[in-house]
């Protein structure tokens, strides 16, 4: 059996590689090079594709050679605030990215299994009665990624309806871990309290919101969920993948600073407020569950110090 992944260099990509080798998949990863033209590095193993997924002549020769049993679409620019910034490039490459690769597999008939990564940025705004979420809840997007994310979704549903493409939905929560950009709020704090713990900065941390609530859920335990979902997600159909909980940042830099012997100012930084920011997300992953008996089983402190350890060790 042979899945390909877009995106495979990226930090979800990378450990769903992992994940699907020691399954015994053949691994294929598309990839876009570097700014200096260099291929980005990756899990070993694998085989890299460039293809840009913008370009659908590209995309075409991709599927045509490689006729993957299964496709795991995590392409994506994937920073909410990127979003803000150049909100057409955002939904350019989400969606363009998205229809080439569904078109290509309809226009080639191949009976490839895929799985789009959605977000649960696509429900927004969630009212206090109805948390944790479910795949019911009407989606009320706050920014121009949760939009593409929709968009993403539900041409998902669309090639389904239209054509009998076996896509599965995923709406997945934050997801964190080891290798993810600091762009992102765990990695972010992480890579501050490491190089202050090796004096490359003023032990002066930077923050944005810390009232805002996530439901986080480690990345190991999101990528054994793809798996499960492409094998038995019903087609056409889609799942939240979260913990049932969440927890604010304020508490997730907390239990950071508890694993650090460093002492720190806190300070808000402006420029990682946002415009609009979904104050509360808590997701019920109970179908998905009753699916495929999928619980997360990493605890959120173990995922914080694979973190941070990874931090430090850059
Ligand atoms: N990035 C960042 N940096 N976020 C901060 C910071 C900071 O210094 N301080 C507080 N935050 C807050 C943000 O305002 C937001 O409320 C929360 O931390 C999480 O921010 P991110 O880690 O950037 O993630 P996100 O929730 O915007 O989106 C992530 O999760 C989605 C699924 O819910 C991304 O992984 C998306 O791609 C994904 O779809």
């Amino acid at each position: 059996m042979k899945a390909l992944i877009t995106g495979v260099t990226g930090f979800v990509g990378s450990h769903l590689a992992s994940y699907l080798l020691g399954e015994g998949i053949e691994v294929v990863g598309t990839c876009r090079r570097q700014r200096d033209g260099s291929v980005p590095p990756t899990v070993e193993n694998i085989r890299l594709v460039e293809c840009e997924l913008r370009d659908k002549t590209a995309v075409e020769a991709v599927i045509a050679a490689e006729r993957p049993d299964y496709l795991f679409h995590l392409a994506a620019q994937s920073f909410v605030p990127a979003s803000w910034a150049s909100p057409g490039d955002t939904i350019h490459n989400n969606v363009a990215g998205q229809v080439h690769l569904l078109d290509a597999i309809r226009r080639l008939k191949l009976p490839t299994k895929v799985l789009i990564a959605g977000s649960s940025e696509e429900y927004g705004e969630v009212l206090a009665d109805e948390i944790p979420v479910n795949e019911h809840n009407p989606l009320r997007p706050m920014n121009p990624y949760a939009i593409s994310k929709i968009a993403q979704d539900f041409l998902g549903m669309q090639y389904y309806r239209q054509y009998g493409i076996p896509v599965v939905r995923m709406r997945t929560f934050n997801h964190i871990g080891p290798g993810q950009s600091e762009h992102f709020v765990t990695s972010s704090f992480a890579k501050q309290i490491a190089e202050i713990e090796k004096g490359l900065r003023p032990p002066v941390l930077y923050v944005g919101n810390l009232d805002a609530q996530r439901d986080f859920t480690d990345v190991r335990d999101v990528v054994r969920a793809y798996w499960l979902a492409i094998q038995h997600g019903a087609p056409g159909d889609c799942y939240n993948i979260a913990s049932g909980r969440s927890h604010s940042i304020g508490e997730l830099l907390q239990l950071l600073l508890l694993l650090s012997p460093i002492t720190v100012s806190v300070q808000q930084d402006a420029a990682r407020m946002r415009p609009s920011d979904v104050p509360i997300v808590v997701g019920n992953a109970a179908k998905f569950t009753r699916l495929t008996g999928w619980t997360p089983e990493i605890p959120i402190e173990t995922t914080m110090q694979a973190v941070l350890h990874y931090w430090r060790t850059l």
